[in-house]
């Protein structure tokens, strides 16, 4: 590990008390697996927050069964719903966007980087600011804001934690103390629910049938990451971020059963590989824990009932989302772009307005369309996020009117 940041190979000590804990996302299905862990693991952990969006009633919910301090959701429009559930509980309640920040900047040893997508940027780096140890599983953050966002953490001595399967993995299997031996790390990935499909079928995919994968119970933008690999090509910015590896030395490579998630190649040829049941709450579990372990009621490994565990290339043709994000890491600002291009058009995928093969394809145009820009502070990311969005948006305006015009002809 190079000393501008990073994930931190190991700061001794776990607090000699519960570790106090705050989830930002608490009702996603990353929150909804930590505070499994937290109602089985009472007595190792208190909760000082929990944030979600719109979803009050859960988030009112957790924080009475976790005894929570504080409960807070970003849209105001909530807000009443939550005041309500919460009345006579004693746990203080807030809204908006100072709200989630104030979540992350209250008192806690660790936090959950559990929003989804860009939104979580904000809330993300607070925390990150006030030194704490951040498990990290909201990706867009790093792939819109990474080397910013590796640059505060050194400077404000926080510790960041893998919680993405394949690079909570990796960094189980990561020797920081002699990168010099390490020749390349692999991120293993399902292929998603059209890993074999033809162009055709992919073209007429529905949400429905995007959002359904086949190993993974995970919310609906990173179900349909999963379906097109950009999933993957966010990893890989962000394995290139978190172990300050080159791209060239993150390979990827399709192994349907997900039992596999992540390997680290040395250079006398040993592989070193993390297994497990796909299942969340593993990989949350060792961040929760760490340094040490907590327990998991994840489905033991029964390799001999397994049987088989296959591994083939990524089809370049059917899903270029590989390539895509290979090249926004050779250019100043294109993963930023990347992210907010793909963010926006999962979005409309999702809502009914373009197609499946669309999201590449804005994506593509839109990485093509946006100069190079170097990003030197957080505003620069803001606008360059924003100015991505609304090309992204154009493109999809007229991608959705051809398919309407081609609907109706
Ligand atoms: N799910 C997985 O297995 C998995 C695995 C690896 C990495 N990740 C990453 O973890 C992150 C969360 O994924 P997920 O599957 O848990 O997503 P999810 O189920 O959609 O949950 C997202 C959480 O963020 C909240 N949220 C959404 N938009 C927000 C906004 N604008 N401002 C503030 N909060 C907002 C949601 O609140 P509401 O409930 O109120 O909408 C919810 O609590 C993503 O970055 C994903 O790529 C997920």
């Amino acid at each position: 590990m190079k000393d501008s940041g990073g994930v931190n190979p190991g700061k001794d000590g776990v607090p000699d008390r519960p570790r106090r804990v705050t989830i930002l996302g608490s009702t996603g299905s990353i929150g909804q697996s930590t505070v499994d862990l937290l109602l089985r693991n009472r007595d190792s952990f208190t909760v000082e927050a929990l944030t979600a969006n719109r979803n009050a009633a859960l988030l009112a919910e957790q924080a009475r069964q976790l005894d929570a301090r504080f409960a807070a959701v970003a849209d105001p429009a909530d807000y009443p719903v939550l005041k309500d559930a919460l009345f006579g509980s004693g746990i203080e309640v807030g809204c908006g966007r100072a709200a989630l920040v104030e979540a992350a900047e209250r008192p806690a040893d660790w936090v959950m980087a559990g929003i989804v997508g860009a939104a979580g940027l904000e809330p993300t780096l607070a925390a990150v600011r006030t030194g704490k140890i951040v498990a990290f599983a909201n990706k867009e953050v790093l792939v819109c804001a990474g080397g910013l966002f590796m640059r505060e953490i050194a400077a404000h001595g926080a510790t960041l934690l893998p919680v993405d399967s394949e690079h909570n993995a990796i960094w189980q299997c990561f020797d920081f103390k002699r990168v010099d031996g390490i020749e390349k790390v692999v991120l293993t990935c399902s292929g998603g629910p059209f890993r074999e499909r033809s162009l055709t079928e992919m073209r007429d995919a529905t949400p429905t049938q995007a959002v359904a994968h086949p190993t993974w119970r995970m919310g609906a933008k990173i179900s349909v990451d999963s379906a097109t690999l950009f999933n993957k090509g966010l990893e890989l910015i962000e394995a290139h971020y978190l172990f300050q590896l080159p791209a060239e030395q993150v390979d990827i490579v399709i192994h349907p059963q997900s039992i596999i998630h992540g390997m680290v190649v040395y250079c006398d040829g040993s592989v070193l590989a993390h297994l497990g049941s796909p299942d969340m709450r593993t990989p949350i579990a060792y961040a929760l824990g760490w340094p040490g372990r907590t327990r998991a009621p994840t489905k033991r490994l029964d390799l001999a009932e397994i049987g088989r565990l296959t591994f083939e290339a990524p089809d370049p043709q059917r899903f270029p989302a590989l390539r895509l994000a290979r090249e926004a890491l050779d250019r100043s600002g294109g993963p930023t772009v990347l992210n907010a291009a793909n963010e926006t058009a999962v979005h409309a995928f999702l809502e009914g307005r373009i197609g499946f093969l669309d999201i590449a394809a804005t994506v593509e145009r839109t990485l093509e369309r946006m100069p190079e820009v170097t990003l030197d502070s957080l505003e620069e990311v803001y606008n360059l996020d924003k100015a991505a969005r609304e090309i992204a948006g154009e493109l999809i305006a007229a991608r959705g009117g051809a398919r309407a015009a081609a609907a109706g002809g």
